[in-house]
């Protein structure tokens, strides 16, 4: 056991927070009752919170800093920009080295469009597939998440309630959302063909678009089937819709994103998290034809896109030196850490009487406690009713030293090696232990 427990600092700045900040928040994702753990500084895997505890850090800003903190290279390139300028109205030619970088590491990114978060990627892809293909609808799994945009937030915490065998309906997640919204989303269930084919069939002449995200972190953090994606692709083409990978947390799974280690191309592409190098960042790749929609070079274009803040400098020199150094092999490097950390944690999960098994691909990994077998989103959703023993567990571990986030996500950083990855599963079993005592026999049941 470490001094965790000695938080105080968190909870003073909390309580100022709560004066200014509804429930003392600016980003739901990071909302923790009673109060969260408010940190100062970061450095390689470790970060440090404001009482000056320190933290092997699994969270890295929800998997966005894949070369953790203070990479020599990005922290250079971010010195030698702040002090050319922070942004400008026209043009740098630090886009066109992130659009470059990007372009030569995928076959079929041709062009790069960039925008400030995944959320507006997300947006401005399915716009792109609206205008080209003049269809409203879009379709999205059930569960899955892809950002802020209304369209997409549907059925993004759908309860069992709302499950109708093949066709859940899209279901509001925020109040307010207007039926009109909903009415354009179609609802399909990850990985299962069969019930997707009969949706899809259904609305086949009014979607514009399918989006899919190859490793759904909230429909349990299990990778896509490829025969499921092999589905989408051929039904997709063969019906004139477009297919939009959002690999915006799944693009660090292989040098070339996602969708390639399946060997499928989809229309468009939609990133963000690590190729801002840590700054704020999405972006939106594809073919030529395809992302000609966005061209303004012959006057309007289909679709117009600007954005005070769109490929600001910082993110794009960031972003280029964050990608430069995360080459082929030290993904491969990368990856095979997250195999051990998957492996370990399974082990310390199968001793335990808690019982519960881990998730993920490549460098990602989910945690989950109890007998249930996590394989879509309703299995992971019945999983996370456990939420308050995931949450205490997740609270041991931050105990420990260990950070992970509140569903039990992890994701490793480049400056993590196997010490760290024996770290991880020392304390992860302590934590474990712990939450295993405090829990009354039966209770998981
Ligand atoms: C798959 C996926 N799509 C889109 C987004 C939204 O990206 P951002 O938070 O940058 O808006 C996220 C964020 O976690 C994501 O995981």
């Amino acid at each position: 056991m470490t001094s965790h427990d000695q938080i105080t600092m968190s909870r003073l700045a909390h309580d100022r927070a709560k004066r200014v900040m509804p429930g003392g928040n600016t980003r739901s994702s990071v909302y923790e009752a009673p109060f969260p753990l408010y940190l100062k500084s970061g450095n390689g895997a470790y970060v440090t919170d404001i009482d000056g505890n320190s933290y092997l850090d699994f969270q890295n800003n929800f998997t966005a800093l894949i070369h953790g903190y203070s990479q020599a290279d990005v922290t250079s390139a971010l010195m030698a920009q702040v002090g050319r300028g922070l942004s400008f109205a026209s043009p740098s030619e630090s886009e066109i080295d992130l659009a470059e970088i990007l372009c030569a590491r995928v076959p079929f990114f041709e062009q790069v469009r960039f925008t400030n978060t995944g959320s507006e990627a997300v947006m401005m892809a399915i716009k792109a597939a609206r205008a080209i293909t003049g269809r409203p609808k879009i379709a999205k799994c059930e569960g899955a998440y892809h950002g802020n945009y209304d369209y997409v937030e549907a059925s993004f915490d759908a309860v069992p309630a709302n499950w109708e065998i093949g066709a859940p309906e899209a279901k509001p997640y925020n109040s307010g959302t207007p039926a009109s919204v909903l009415a354009e989303v179609v609802v399909i269930a990850f990985n299962d063909i069969g019930a997707t084919e009969r949706v899809l069939e259904r609305h086949k002449e009014t979607l514009g678009c399918v989006i899919i995200d190859p490793l759904p972190s909230r429909a349990g953090l299990v990778p896509i089937d490829p025969s499921y994606l092999r589905f989408l692709r051929e039904f997709t083409a063969r019906h004139g819709i477009l297919l939009i990978s959002d690999e915006v947390l799944s693009f660090r799974l292989s040098y070339r994103g996602a969708t390639a280690i399946y060997g499928i191309e989809p229309d468009l592409c939609v990133f963000g998290k690590i190729v801002g190098g840590g700054l704020p960042i999405g972006a939106i790749a594809g073919r030529a034809e395809i992302m000609r929609v966005f061209d303004p070079s012959r006057g309007k274009p289909l679709v117009s896109q600007a954005g005070t803040f769109t490929a600001n400098p910082l993110s794009m020199v960031a972003g280029a030196a964050a990608m430069r150094a995360l080459t082929e092999g030290a993904i491969v490097r990368l990856n095979a850490l997250g195999a051990q950390a998957r492996s370990e944690l399974n082990a310390a999960l199968a001793t335990s009487e808690l019982g519960g098994h881990v998730t993920g691909a490549g460098s990602l990994f989910c945690v989950f406690i109890g007998d249930r077998k996590v394989k879509d989103y309703a299995s992971a959703y019945h999983a996370w009713q456990q939420k308050k023993r995931i949450s205490q567990l997740i609270s041991l571990c931050r105990d420990e030293g260990i950070l992970l986030s509140r569903i039990g996500l992890g994701s490793l950083s480049t400056p993590m090696g196997t010490a760290e990855i024996a770290t991880l599963a020392v304390r992860f079993g302590r934590a474990l232990g712990r939450l295993a005592a405090a829990t009354p026999s039966g209770a998981l049941a």
